[in-house]
């Protein structure tokens, strides 16, 4: 196991009506002018916008507003967002929605202590240390955004999709959850949040770190628990219990403590933030697509851990590493099926994907050679992206 340092600061608050308890939490971090930042009407359609102002009211909290983030969110909101808080001498920032708005919320709360251009951030020429204080309200169990240090931006010009990792500066200091609020997702986000969390996990699972079986192990489980409790959300979607499952799993599968003391890879995740920047794909049916293919790839590659996730998470029962890690990855395509995702780009509605183009922004955006459990060349990625097709 490597060494390694973690720190989680976010206080989670989960159940039914936390969301009451947002303006006592934005207190307790100290803000009392925030930014609301949210997306592009859900929360205002299920009324949770209302009831956030109207606990802020109780707390004599002021608020501005910035809604309207699409998905896979740009910079031109983001600059938008960091005028308002200059202009209005706003003290903190709340996220209200999903890894959109809360990515946007962040990129924000981070740009807003910055002099110079909040881009330089992600184009990796700054260190990102410090941030207005950042809330959360969670209304979909998909990107982690709520319990990690991370915040992915589109840059228009040159459609660069670029996640900044920070150690602490991101980190929400509270994420206020509660699985009700996400009974009125649509099929096709609550299977793609599924599908994005359970690669959160597998970014850290495949590793060449020898000896980390604590991680190994809580890995599998929260993707044991995925994988139990995705059909029943899928099925009914107002099941209380179900939702609360796949809601934490998706904290879990992505604020970190399914990676200490080991080397991550993350390469399915830029494949598929190229496929986002330029076709507009949901990010977590990307994933579906791309981490098949990734893996498959692995195969003749570098099998064994492939192998050990098709006996231990897919209950395979083959010796031979190569042939099971196969069967391991026939029955992870036969469960994305299961809950309506694409397994190919062509089922993602992309005819003809310009490959040439997705591999020269890929190694543009993160270097000539990429992967941490296989270092990864433009000829060997361009193979992955064909075995996606
Ligand atoms: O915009 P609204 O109207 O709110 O609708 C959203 C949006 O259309 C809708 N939605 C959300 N909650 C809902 C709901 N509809 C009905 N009821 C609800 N309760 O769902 C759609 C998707 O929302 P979005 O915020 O885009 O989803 P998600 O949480 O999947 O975020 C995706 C973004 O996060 C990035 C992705 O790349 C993508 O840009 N990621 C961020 C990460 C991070 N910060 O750590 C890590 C991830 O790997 C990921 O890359
Ligand atoms: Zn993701």
């Amino acid at each position: 196991m490597n060494d390694f340092k973690y720190c989680t600061p976010t206080q989670y608050v989960f159940g039914r009506g936390v969301e009451s308890q947002t303006g006592q939490l934005t207190r307790s971090m100290g803000s009392t002018r925030v930014l609301i930042v949210y997306g592009g009407g859900s929360v205002v359609r299920s009324g949770l916008l209302g009831r956030v102002k109207q606990s802020l009211d109780a707390e004599g909290i002021e608020y501005f507003d910035l809604g309207g983030i699409n998905p896979n969110p740009t910079d031109d909101r983001v600059y938008e967002g960091i005028e308002l808080c200059r202009a209005n001498g706003i003290d903190g920032v709340l996220g209200v929605g999903g890894g959109s708005a809360i990515d946007t919320a962040k990129a924000i709360a981070g740009g807003a202590l910055y002099d110079g251009d909040f881009w330089d951030f992600y184009a990796g020429k700054a260190i990102m240390t410090e941030a207005l204080p950042i809330g959360v309200v969670l209304t979909i169990p998909a990107a982690g955004s709520e319990g990690s240090g991370n915040s992915v931006i589109t840059k228009l010009d040159g459609l660069h999709k670029i996640s900044l990792r920070t150690d602490t500066a991101l980190r929400p200091r509270f994420a206020v959850m509660n699985p009700e609020l996400t009974f009125t997702l649509p099929p096709y986000q609550t299977a793609s949040g599924i599908a994005d969390m359970m690669t959160h996990i597998y970014e850290r699972y495949f590793t060449n770190t020898p000896d980390v079986e604590v991680t190994d192990r809580v890995a599998e489980g929260v993707l044991k628990a995925i994988i139990n409790e995705a059909p029943k959300v899928m099925a009914d979607p107002e099941n209380y219990e179900a939702r609360a499952n796949i809601m934490w799993c998706g904290t879990l599968a992505h604020n970190g403590v399914c990676g200490t003391g080991r080397q991550e890879d993350w390469v399915s995740h830029f494949m598929e933030h190229e496929l986002s920047a330029v076709y507009g794909v949901t990010h977590g049916a990307g994933l579906a697509v791309i981490v098949p293919a990734w893996l498959t790839f692995m195969v003749d590659h570098n099998p064994g851990k492939v192998a050990q996730f098709a006996r231990r998470v897919w209950d395979v029962d083959i010796a031979d590493d190569r042939l099971a890690a196969i069967e391991g990855i026939n029955r992870l395509k036969d469960f994305y099926r299961s809950i309506g995702m694409p397994v190919t780009i062509k089922e993602l509605g992309i005819e003809n994907p310009d490959i040439d183009l997705l591999v020269k922004k890929l190694h543009e955006n993160k270097g000539e050679v990429i992967g941490g459990y296989y270092r990864l060349t433009a000829t060997e990625t361009e193979q992955i992206y064909r075995l996606a097709l």
